[in-house]
């Protein structure tokens, strides 16, 4: 009996099937104990005898046969592996999966798992790119399945573009990451965290708003790098067009004044970091009614009334004030002064000082650079080399981490 991790691999169809039978000796020589669910589409591509005689295990492939049932349920099927594999995840498995429907083995089995769930999509460029598919991508997506590939090239079907199914050394290094992930050990299990993102938008009228640059990403890799270290984190997020980081609670809202109920919803939290670029000020009187283009040639008059400060406010929370308030200072000269003013001002515990001149890149770029400041001494201020803002999600997760222990 084979050691290592147990997986549920389901091949659907698609000429890259074959491709998998790679995966499944690669994964067999690491000692992974595979189980394999073919479909009907699958079983056109590649035999079943193959698959068999490669995962040394029996495959699978009708939901009603009776000694399938009697030796192995198709929920205990789906519920004894550590990751559920679908490779190659054709256009019409996807569909499926996203509509919830149950009409053979593989698709019950990924309805009925309670897994992690990761797809390697592989099908025709056209179809890859139909709003139906992606839609569909999303969704999934949101939902936390992991996905690999496609990678783009020549595809089998004499067309070029993306749908190429991921290399097996691709889809194996994913494999072998997320469990790595998933045994990591979680430093931050048991503490719970809020976390803001992306931008606000204050309505003028019915179609009209004030909003900002801000893409969310800083937050968002934020909520994820803290829920990998094994914090419960709800998200509070703006309007932005990032997917949902996985196994996050995600709330969304528009406005500042929605932003600071939703945080303060998801109060008490032992850790609070604001990093949504809030707007200071909304419309004073929001127009019910589109604003008509005045003929006279007129211009309304906007007024603003200032937004709630959500950081401040939880800084000043009372007795429901998060252990560690960590807040942003996006400046654009003076950096680090103005950021230990702002600290001070808004009473939070940490501030992450960063510099947005528009030559930075920084807002809605992929890149940020960060002096922490935890204190008034600048002696003790940290300044973390430019990165991915993936990485200062992390630095900033392990800094927490130290913080804690
Ligand atoms: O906009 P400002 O520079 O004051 O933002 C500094 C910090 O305060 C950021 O962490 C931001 O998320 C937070 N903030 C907030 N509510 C506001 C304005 C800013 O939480 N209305």
């Amino acid at each position: 009996m084979p050691t290592g991790p147990n997986i549920l691999l389901i091949i659907s169809g698609g000429i890259a099937a074959y491709k998998v039978l790679e995966v499944i000796r690669r994964l067999r020589d690491r000692d992974f104990n595979i189980r394999a669910i073919l479909t009907k589409g699958g079983a056109q591509f590649v035999t079943p005898l193959s698959v068999s005689a490669l995962t040394e295990n029996k495959v699978y492939q009708d939901l009603f046969s009776l000694t399938d049932e009697a030796e192995m349920g198709h929920i205990r099927l789906s519920r004894e592996a550590d990751l559920v594999l679908v490779a190659p995840a054709s256009a019409d498995i996807l569909a499926k999966m996203a509509t919830g429907q149950a009409g053979d083995l593989a698709t019950t089995a990924l309805l009925a798992t309670d897994k992690p769930v990761m797809i390697a999509p592989a099908m025709n460029v056209e179809m890859w790119n139909h709003p139906a598919t992606q839609a569909n991508i999303a969704t999934l997506e949101s939902r936390g399945v992991i996905r690999v590939g496609p990678s783009a090239g020549d595809l089998a079907c004499g067309e070029v573009g993306s749908g190429r199914l991921a290399e097996p050394a691709e889809i194996i290094a994913s494999v072998l990451d997320f469990l790595e992930a998933q045994n990591a050990p979680k430093p931050l299990a048991g503490k719970t965290a809020v976390v803001t993102s992306g931008p606000t938008h204050e309505p003028i009228d019915p179609v009209r708003y004030i909003a900002n640059r801000s893409s969310g990403k800083q937050g968002h890799a934020i909520a994820e790098a803290l829920s990998d270290a094994g914090a419960a984190v709800t998200l509070v997020s703006g309007p932005v067009t990032l997917p949902d980081p996985a196994g996050v609670k995600v709330v969304r809202v528009e406005t500042a004044r929605e932003m600071l109920a939703s945080v303060q919803d998801a109060l008490p939290a032992d850790i609070a970091i604001c990093a949504a670029a809030v707007a200071d000020w909304r419309s004073a009187d929001e127009a019910g009614q589109k604003l008509k283009k005045d003929r006279s040639g007129e211009i309304p008059d906007l007024k603003l009334s200032e937004n709630p400060d959500i950081l401040a406010t939880i800084s000043k929370a009372g007795p429901t004030r998060p252990g560690l308030v960590i807040g942003f200072a996006a400046e654009t000269e003076n950096v680090i002064d103005h950021a230990r003013a702002k600290r001070a001002r808004k009473g939070c515990d940490w501030i992450l000082a960063n510099d947005v001149a528009p030559e930075t890149g920084t807002f809605g770029g992929d890149d940020n650079e960060i002096c922490l400041i935890s204190g008034d001494d600048e002696n003790s201020d940290e300044r973390w080399e430019r990165q991915s803002k993936t990485g200062v999600a992390r630095a900033l997760s392990a800094r927490i981490i130290k913080h804690f222990s």
